[in-house]
């Protein structure tokens, strides 16, 4: 049926509005931006401190190594929002992040409820960090977004950055969870 000529060809929806509220959008944006900025800021400075307790409670060689090196990746996620701070004109300022908050509280009951040198423990810290991943991964997916709506494409390569060491290691740790699963059933 065409579609261009209705029986209620009057009934037609509205135009797209011109953006008179541009302005308060964009500062709308940038305020969401910023807070969201100071969340995953205080998440990452948090991260500096949780991944070396799960990092010395690995097994697995494989699992300590990519712990390792995700801790100084982290390092630069934080030098990279402090930059960011700066090109926004702001001075870097954290906002707890009760989300990671959470996370990295169930990493910490998981590591006191289990016992060292066992598979079990890598594969719960596996699980722990993908969940503290993947929220970082959405976060700065959506922060990424923000920038560049904002017309921020200096800041959103950043944030691009980070987002891709992110991604990398949620799929290392996925590696490295399917041949520790392999390797255990191969020894039962
Ligand atoms: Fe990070
Ligand atoms: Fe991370």
């Amino acid at each position: 049926m065409p579609t261009s000529k209705s029986a209620h060809g009057s009934a037609r929806r509205p135009a797209h509005r011109s953006d008179s509220h541009g302005h308060m959008n964009s500062t709308r944006f940038s305020e969401l931006f910023m807070e969201e900025l100071k969340d995953i800021y205080w998440a990452e400075k948090n991260l500096l401190k949780a991944i070396p307790k799960m990092q010395k409670a690995t097994t697995s060689d494989e699992l300590t190594h990519a712990m390792d090196e995700h801790l100084e990746e982290t390092k630069h996620h934080v030098m990279r929002l402090e930059e960011i701070f700066e090109i926004m004109g702001k001075k870097p300022q954290t906002k707890k992040c009760e989300a990671m908050e959470g996370l990295m509280m169930e990493a910490q009951v998981f590591l006191d409820d289990t016992e060292a040198d066992s598979m079990v423990r890598d594969a719960g810290i596996i699980i722990s960090m993908q969940k503290i991943e993947h929220y970082e991964i959405a976060t700065y997916g959506c922060l990424r977004t923000l920038a560049n709506v904002m017309g921020h494409a200096d800041v959103a390569e950043l944030l691009e950055q980070t987002l891709e060491e992110e991604k990398h290691t949620d799929s290392l740790l996925t590696e490295i969870a399917e041949s520790t699963v392999n390797e255990e059933a191969a020894a039962e």
